[in-house]
């Protein structure tokens, strides 16, 4: 079956620890814990899409060390295919994560294998092809993102790009875009009002997130109530969940809105991967019953 989602990124292991206070220039303090999990913008983004229901398929590259394992596993056990997970030789990306005692974090990476996904193939191409959406962040080379989104464009398939980390996104990059996803600090940083972009969503942390399509007023998707333990990877659970919703057919605005109570519900949990929200926890928080399909 040709995925509805396809995501071209990046795959970490994140070496999590958490602390009080996130210490200063110079200064050292003890951690209260750490943990080894999954995480990486790509496969957070497409575990997010996996569990918002969406058949998701993740385009990525593992090293040669025993990380690489704790990474194919997490894909396979969220039942994604892991054919289309490289092995590179060396190391895996790796992800150096502090958290807070407010939730914030701060996040050292060192990309690894990631930096070697510079093309696709002719078969990754044909599953950006067949997909309904492709979701792209800046993790990994600008030459692959070009490849997919171009590809994509040529195709049809609609294409989400999360330009994070933030940098100067080429112009032929941002012709293929039709959804951009950015942060409020990434929204300053890009001026993302100058881009000519079709929508442009500016997620807002705790309190809720915009959608500007281009020529129409801006939409104000509300916020959640919750508290925060850890933020880590919520923008991912929203973009992921995005794309699941608009590869169902659901509209822009309805698609934030549940994207954004999908990432209200992972920040209530520590680590990137374990906190990402199911479907049905989503219907939950929004009230609905729960509907098979
Ligand atoms: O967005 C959160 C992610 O950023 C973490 O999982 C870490 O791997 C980094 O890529």
């Amino acid at each position: 079956m040709s995925a509805q989602v396809v995501i071209v990124g990046s795959a970490n292991v994140d070496l999590v620890t958490r602390v009080e206070r996130i210490p200063g220039p110079g200064e050292t303090v003890t951690s209260e814990s750490f943990n080894v999990f999954a995480g990486g913008k790509g496969l957070n983004q497409a575990i997010a899409s996996r569990r918002a229901g969406a058949v998701t398929a993740l385009i990525a590259a593992v090293g040669s060390d025993d990380y690489a394992r704790v990474l194919v596993d997490t894909v396979r056990h969220e039942g994604m295919d892991d054919a289309l997970l490289r092995r590179e030789p060396g190391t895996t990306g790796t992800a150096f994560v502090t958290t807070d005692a407010t939730g914030e974090n701060n996040i050292v990476i060192v990309p690894g294998a990631n930096g070697l996904l510079n093309r696709l193939t002719e078969s990754e191409r044909d599953q950006v092809r067949e997909a309904d959406v492709l979701v792209c962040q800046l993790e990994v080379p600008n030459s692959v993102v070009e490849d997919a989104v171009t590809t994509a464009r040529e195709a049809g398939t609609t294409v989400v790009l999360n330009p994070t980390p933030v940098r100067t996104v080429p112009a032929a990059i941002l012709a293929a875009v039709d959804v951009l996803i950015v942060n409020e600090h990434e929204a300053d940083q890009l001026r993302v009002e100058e881009l000519r972009v079709p929508c442009v969503v500016t997620t807002l942390g705790s309190k809720g997130a915009t959608l500007q399509i281009r020529g129409e007023r801006t939409v104000r998707v509300p916020a959640r109530k919750t508290i925060a333990l850890d933020t880590t990877g919520a923008g991912d659970t929203f973009v992921g969940a995005f794309a699941a919703e608009i590869a169902r057919g659901v509209g822009y605005a309805q698609a934030a809105t549940r994207a954004n109570v999908a990432a209200s519900l992972s920040v209530e949990e520590h680590g990137a991967v374990p906190s990402i929200p199911t479907r049905q926890a989503v219907d939950e928080a929004l009230g609905l019953e729960r509907v098979e399909n």
